[in-house]
């Protein structure tokens, strides 16, 4: 036992101990994943209940501890890192990542300036610019790591209004489409802009934004008195995942003269793969894009990013300058990612990306994202050949949404008939989907995005659906 004092500074050897033990239940934990049941959050208030603790003035054992966290808190969840998980937008947490955040975590280093850690900064200057070739961006682009992909949106719109519309704002109008995420209007909220500027325009029959309609909206503004400067693209939209017409987008943007951004949060990595690239084409004309390596990089949660071709509109968005700071790089290759963003202080997120990928290669993860193209198409194909089967939103990545149509019945009969459909096909726990509204009709989504998740899940997925329409259509 370390002496009173000094409990808190675990040696090499100590801290190995801990680790090996954990390890163990984390291994187990790792193995189990396809075994554990897709969603198992129905006692979820009752165990959250159990959990709430007084701070504690003394330490436990560690397997108190661990039992804590590995049999009674982590049970009660959705299985995300799990291949069934097929919800909203997966992602997975490749474990090379956990291993490069105990890395981070145990060696400690000050990456907010590059001062402080020259060699860390670099790595994850190299992740970002290996992610801005990836999206086809030139070698004099760049961006930053954020937490996800709404600080990212955040970042993108506050870089935005700074540089066009420096000081007074809120005659600034920001164009998205009905389908945009919702952290898109969060971020121009927290900007500063009034929500009432956020024009939504509506989409086509496939989910991609009008672009005339959008054109005209621009003008009326204009003719109001209002100063358009920022439209947000989508690249793999959460609820369908549609792909805007990128091309049609970036020329609307040159020729009104506003800010293009991208939030490719979902879509963006598939530009590794062939297909991808074909659907996103255009996306290297965006001023910046969204791009979260926590879902098309199957990294944990906590990882995302913001691109830019000009990276210095994030410095001049962000620097500020203070007497007790240590000296700032004038030199653009050596960063200071505090001049960038609004974080200060910050863990080392980059090694989190930089180490699976340095261990992998990026072919693992182009071929596994190539996997979840063809995953996603046959299960397309096989959801078409279910009688009264209808598909809402053709695949367009790796997102698809249908819902049970049998002829001659009204629409407040099929959503009531779709709604029990999800709840048969998640009760079964071998896969986990979540819904959505589509046109007032209520539609399921199976969106293939873990790198977990191969094709007999795939298989057992389109069972548990033949089985669920069975019993629905069975108790009509
Ligand atoms: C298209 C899109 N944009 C932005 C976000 C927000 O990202 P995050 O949850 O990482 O903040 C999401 C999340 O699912 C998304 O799908």
């Amino acid at each position: 036992m370390p002496q009173d004092g000094y409990e808190l500074e675990w040696s090499g050897e100590e801290m190995r101990a801990v680790v090996d033990r954990v390890m163990r239940r984390v291994a187990e934990h790792i193995d189990t994943l396809p075994q554990q049941p897709a969603s198992n959050s129905e006692e979820g208030a009752r165990v959250a209940r159990e959990l709430a603790e007084k701070l504690p003035e003394n330490g436990q054992p560690l397997d108190d501890v661990l039992n804590t966290v590995f049999d009674e808190a982590a049970p009660i969840s959705y299985n995300t890192a799990g291949p069934g998980y097929l919800a909203y937008i997966p992602g997975g947490g490749v474990p090379a990542s956990a291993v490069a955040s105990l890395i981070a975590d145990a060696v400690n280093r000050y990456v907010g300036v590059w001062l402080a850690a020259p060699g860390f900064v670099q790595l994850e200057v190299n992740v970002v610019r290996w992610f801005c070739e990836i999206i086809g961006y030139p070698a004099s682009a760049g961006g930053i790591l954020t937490t996800g992909g709404s600080l990212a949106n955040f970042t993108a719109v506050v870089t935005a209004r700074r540089e066009r519309m420096p000081e007074n704002f809120l005659r600034g109008t920001v164009y998205t489409s009905d389908q945009t995420h919702h952290s898109v209007v969060k971020a121009a909220m927290l900007a500063g802009l009034p929500e009432r500027n956020v024009r939504a325009v509506p989409s086509n029959d496939r989910y991609q934004v009008r672009l005339e309609d959008m054109a005209q909206r621009m003008q009326r503004d204009r003719a109001e008195g209002l100063e358009p400067f920022m439209v947000v693209g989508n690249a793999g939209t959460t609820n369908t995942g549609a792909v805007d017409d990128l091309e049609g987008l970036a020329d609307l943007a040159v020729q009104e003269g506003v800010w293009l951004h991208i939030d490719a949060a979902y879509g963006g990595f598939f530009m590794l793969t062939e297909r991808g690239r074909r659907v996103l084409r255009g996306i290297e004309r965006a001023d910046s894009v969204t791009l979260d390596p926590h879902k098309g990089l199957f990294l944990p949660y906590g990882n995302g990013s913001l691109l830019l071709r000009d990276p210095q509109a994030l410095r001049r968005a962000h620097s500020t300058f203070s007497d007790y700071m240590p000296p700032m790089q004038d030199d653009w290759d050596l960063v200071d990612f505090c001049q960038l963003s609004p974080e200060l202080s910050r863990g080392f997120r980059g090694l989190r990306a930089w180490l699976p990928i340095k261990l992998h290669g990026i072919a693992a993860f182009r071929r596994s994202l190539d996997e979840k193209l063809d995953l996603t198409e046959w299960a397309a194909g096989e959801l078409r050949a279910i009688p009264g089967m209808q598909i809402l939103a053709e695949p367009q990545l790796s997102l698809v949404v249908f819902r049970l149509a049998p002829p001659d019945r009204g629409e407040d009969e099929l959503n009531d008939l779709n709604r029990r459909l999800l709840e048969g096909i998640n009760r079964r726990k071998n896969v986990y989907l979540t819904a959505t509204t589509l046109e007032d009709r209520f539609a399921l989504r199976i969106c293939v995005l873990s790198f977990r998740t191969h094709r007999d899940r795939m298989e057992q997925c389109i069972a548990d659906i033949r089985h669920a329409v069975a019993e629905v259509t069975a108790a009509q």
